[in-house]
């Protein structure tokens, strides 16, 4: 696979039409890049199997190209509790709608990305799998559902899929395969798989010492490594677990650190394991029922059914895995630990800088979570992880593209920013690129946190772009300095007419942070403004905002 990445294939966009129906299509939906990844791969899978293949995003495949379609593969993530990706929310639409059409022709297989820790597990996936069947679809793979380790799924699931597109799709002449075949500069020096060991320029707190939380901004360097990125992009860390964490888990199943592990062909400490290689901070449904089995606890058992989807809902939030282990006990060895716990995965990190107007660095801004519940200290892992880096260690990073959260083309646009706590990272690069850019249009802020005094993040820096112009408006919302909450939506609600007016210019809109909350609350606030100031009804206000989000002019970076 590496090999395949850094070959630099990638997938082909529009193949001739006529061809395509012969062909297999791969349609991705994905709002972090794992789907289009896991997509991408594929599609190179089954080029190089010499299958005539055609890869495209969702938001760029035609619904009236499905009823002719032959061959089809979607591979698609769900976004917390059960949302399409954002790019995908258009197809998901008509698929699952009244006007879809009749596809006896049609033999797809479906592939969900999803995450464990919400108990809509890959649910947009299976929607489509079932809904697909139920228009009189046949299934050459049967769906697969990938959990935040994607690969462990997402792998054998390609290979048997691709094993069965062979069987059905024309192959294409060599020569005519070769020429679908792309080669992009290899600009990829450093990935996912290939992380860049960055060293940490710069690394300190940027709210006060009395706030609740420390955040801290963090400035990477770049140098060297040959990555390059966009405002709207993501740094992807890889990190390891706090030691202390480490040593709580060995402490309490007693257990040496030192003794090795077996696992997977490969024998590490234990320590080691747990340090570098296991999700301790995550909990997950295959891990629940792990612990249920090994402590025969039936109450544990029972919280995985069907009907108590909320009570796991809560429990996943709550917990991190060791919580559930001191109240369910398990007499696991080291073997048996390690391969309860799913692999460590990366975490992605909006990145709060322009490239044009820092170079070779990148910033990023991070909220360290370390907080006292059930009586135990519990870290975040990344966040600890950068929050102790110093110049002796450097962080294994890699860039992940973000191709749906961009500036605007035409920088005459103005764009409107919604980012409250550290979803203000990613206007902080914006800001920067369109100060450094020129661009004409207005930008426009609203941010929110805690308290005004102790955590008003960038504060100087926003009062100085207002000051040159670069920033137009910034409206606050700081939630706990007065006898009520208030919070973004409220502000958004308040500014309603302007903020109308500004979006019927064609202002581009963009939220970041929260998705469970947050994002749900601005988006009803949004509703409503276009109630009120567009004289729209509520459908038509839900709808308005769907073709925003589908022509990607509302965008978010939400998890
Ligand atoms: P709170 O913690 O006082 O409730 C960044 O975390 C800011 O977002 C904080 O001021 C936090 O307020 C606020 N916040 C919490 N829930 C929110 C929601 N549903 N919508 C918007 N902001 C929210």
């Amino acid at each position: 696979r590496a090999d395949q990445l850094q070959r630099g294939l990638v997938g082909i966009q529009a193949a001739p039409a006529k061809a395509a129906h012969d062909a297999l299509t791969i349609v991705y939906g994905s709002q972090t890049g794992q789907a289009k990844r896991i997509a991408t791969q594929l599609s190179e899978r089954a080029a190089a199997a010499g299958l005539s293949v055609r890869l495209v995003r969702a938001d760029a495949y035609s619904q009236r190209e499905l009823a002719k379609e032959k061959h089809l593969v979607v591979v698609i993530s769900t976004q917390g509790d059960a949302e399409p990706p954002d790019d995908a929310r258009g197809l998901v639409e008509f698929v699952l709608g009244k006007r879809a059409p009749k596809l006896a022709g049609l033999r797809y297989a479906v592939l969900g990305l999803g995450d464990s820790s919400y108990p809509q597990f890959c649910a947009i996936g299976r929607q489509l799998d079932e809904r697909l069947a139920e228009l009189g679809a046949a299934r050459f793979a049967p769906f697969g559902e990938a959990d935040v380790d994607i690969e462990a799924v997402a792998g054998p699931w390609a290979e048997q899929a691709l094993e069965q597109a062979k069987k059905l799709v024309g192959a294409q002449p060599p020569a005519a395969r070769v020429a679908t075949l792309q080669p992009v500069p290899s600009r990829a020096t450093h990935s996912r798989e290939r992380p860049f060991a960055a060293s940490v320029l710069d690394n300190q707190t940027i709210v006060a010492r009395d706030a609740a939380r420390d955040v801290r901004h963090v400035e990477l360097s770049l140098e060297g490594s040959g990555l390059s990125y966009q405002p709207g992009d993501a740094v992807g860390v890889w990190p390891q677990n706090p030691p202390g964490l480490v040593q709580q888990w060995l402490s309490l199943l007693q257990l040496d650190g030192e003794q090795l592990a077996n696992h997977d062909g490969r024998s590490l400490p234990l320590r080691q394991w747990l340090t570098s290689e296991r999700e301790l901070t995550r909990l997950s449904r295959p891990l629940i029922a792990a612990l249920a089995d090994a402590s025969g606890d039936e109450g544990l058992a029972q919280l995985l059914r069907p009907d108590q989807s909320r009570a796991l809902a809560t429990l996943l939030s709550d917990h991190q895995p060791i919580d559930l282990w001191r109240r369910h006990p398990a007499a696991w060895s080291a073997e048996e630990l390690v391969a309860a716990l799913r692999p460590l995965t990366p975490r992605l990190y909006s990145i709060a800088s322009s490239q044009k107007v820092v170079g070779d660095e990148v910033h990023l801004t991070v909220a360290t979570v370390d907080y006292i519940a059930h009586g135990e200290r519990h870290w975040g892992a990344a966040s600890s992880f950068i929050s102790a880096a110093n110049d002796e260690r450097r962080l294994p990073i890699y860039i992940e593209a973000n191709e749906r959260f961009r500036l605007p083309k035409d920088d005459a646009r103005d764009v409107i920013m919604i980012g409250p706590g550290t979803g203000v990272a990613p206007f902080r690069a914006f800001v920067q690129e369109r100060r450094e850019t020129g661009a004409r249009g207005r930008n426009w802020l609203f941010f929110g946190n805690r308290h005004f005094t102790s955590e008003f993040l960038y504060q100087l820096e926003w009062q100085a772009a207002l000051r040159d112009g670069s920033l137009n408006r910034l409206d606050l919302a700081f939630s706990r300095d007065g006898a009520s909450k208030i919070y973004v939506q409220q502000r958004l609600r308040e500014q309603g007419r302007e903020l109308y007016a500004w979006l019927q210019e064609g202002a581009h809109l963009y939220v970041c942070g929260d998705a469970n909350h947050m994002a749900k609350d601005v988006h009803a606030a949004l509703i409503d403004v276009a109630i009120a100031h567009g004289g729209q009804t509520p459908e038509q206000a839900k709808e308005w905002l769907g073709e925003l989000l589908q022509q990607g002019r509302y965008a978010r970076d939400v998890y």
